[in-house]
């Protein structure tokens, strides 16, 4: 019988409890982003890209707050840390950081497009030399004793399929114990239409588990590319973003979207754990480009009400002035009349 997203898998050594993941995101899957997927449902979630030479070399605001841990993103399953670097030296030592940070995975990121990346040879840059992706994942696992998978591409420009064979040299070369594709080219960075059918056939070669990222925008797409491809696990991106709801939808832990009070609560829960995690003045800037991921389902109806909470949101000058927003939000006050001033 074909498997079901609620059904467990193993990464190596580790259990897995269901195939619904965090892909991932830069600036962004910081430990409270993993921990709010976690809280819904998914059952393993991928931090931010963190630079391995800035935990080789011991950078403060790397090794805290980067590589922090929460206690309780253990309680839904595995948490990995993603790592970038084309180093495998620095690689080696900082995969060991990252282990003994109480990581249970590492990620290497192979995919990633930005030039400032990819000119240091990281990134989607490793697609373009074997032998330098191979060494680079080996190390890491040498490093740190911990299950290491890579997220790649499937080739650097459109047509083009050297992640395919990369795939295979870094499960059969370097031990990889899982490979993450993305299957859009490295240039079209997250345009267009993924190649899930490259994927399946990926599946269909690879010894270790495939997890597939890509176009994973809801419900459907979801349940249409696993079960096209054949992967062991998805890993939601874009489509979770504002959306941790769409994690219980996809496990068959609820059918309907979520209630204003429950957007309400989520969108507080970030407030608090970002002042927590970077204090009021950091988490106000950071918090400007998590409102826009809400405001949809804050806003409801229609779309001059949306811009007219986004600008309002964007425009308060303190967290204070956010929560005045919000209380009208819930007190069912249009956005135009809820006393929040522009700046
Ligand atoms: C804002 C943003 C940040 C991202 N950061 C990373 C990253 O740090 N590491 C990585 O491997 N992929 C990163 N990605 C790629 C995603 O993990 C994912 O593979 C990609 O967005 C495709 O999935 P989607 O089409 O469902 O969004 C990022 C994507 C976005 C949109």
């Amino acid at each position: 019988m074909a498997a079901q997203l609620t059904d467990s898998w193993t990464l190596g050594p580790l259990s897995v409890p269901n195939r619904v993941m965090l892909a991932p995101l830069a600036g962004i899957g910081n430990w409270f982003v993993r921990l709010q997927a976690k809280r819904h449902g998914a059952a393993m979630a991928v931090s931010e890209m963190v630079s391995s030479h800035a935990v080789h070399h011991g950078n403060a605001r790397t090794c805290t707050e980067m590589l922090r841990i929460d206690p309780r993103e253990r309680r839904g399953g595995p948490v990995a840390i993603q790592l970038f670097g084309s180093d495998p030296a620095v690689m080696r030592s900082a995969a060991e950081r990252v282990a003994r940070a109480g990581a249970d995975a590492i990620d290497i990121n192979m995919g990633c497009p930005v030039p400032k990346v990819c000119r240091t040879g990281a990134g989607a840059a490793l697609l373009g030399d074997h032998e330098r992706a191979v060494a680079v994942l080996r190390a890491a696992v040498e490093g740190s004793g911990l299950p290491v998978t890579a997220k790649l591409r499937i080739g650097q420009r459109p047509g083009e399929r050297d992640g395919i064979a990369l795939a295979r040299r870094l499960v059969e070369e370097a031990g990889a114990a899982a490979i993450a594709m993305h299957p859009r080219s490295a240039a079209v960075q997250h345009k267009g239409t993924p190649e899930y059918d490259l994927v399946g056939g990926l599946v269909q070669t690879l010894q270790v588990p495939v997890i597939l990222t890509g176009g994973l925008r809801d419900r459907k797409s979801v349940e249409e590319a696993f079960a096209r491809t054949g992967v062991s696990a998805v890993m939601l991106a874009r489509g979770a973003l504002g959306n941790p709801w769409l994690f219980g939808m996809l496990l068959g832990r609820r059918d309907r979207e979520p209630a204003i009070e429950e957007v309400l609560a989520e969108l507080r829960f970030l407030i608090a754990a970002a002042v927590e995690h970077l204090g009021a003045e950091r988490a106000t800037r950071w918090l400007r480009k998590a409102y826009p991921w809400y405001v949809p389902r804050l806003a409801g109806g229609g779309r001059c009400a949306a811009q007219t909470v986004q600008q309002q949101l964007q425009a308060a000058e303190d967290l204070a002035a956010v929560e005045r927003l919000l209380e009208g939000l819930e007190a069912g006050v249009p956005a135009m009349e809820s006393g929040v001033t522009a700046v």
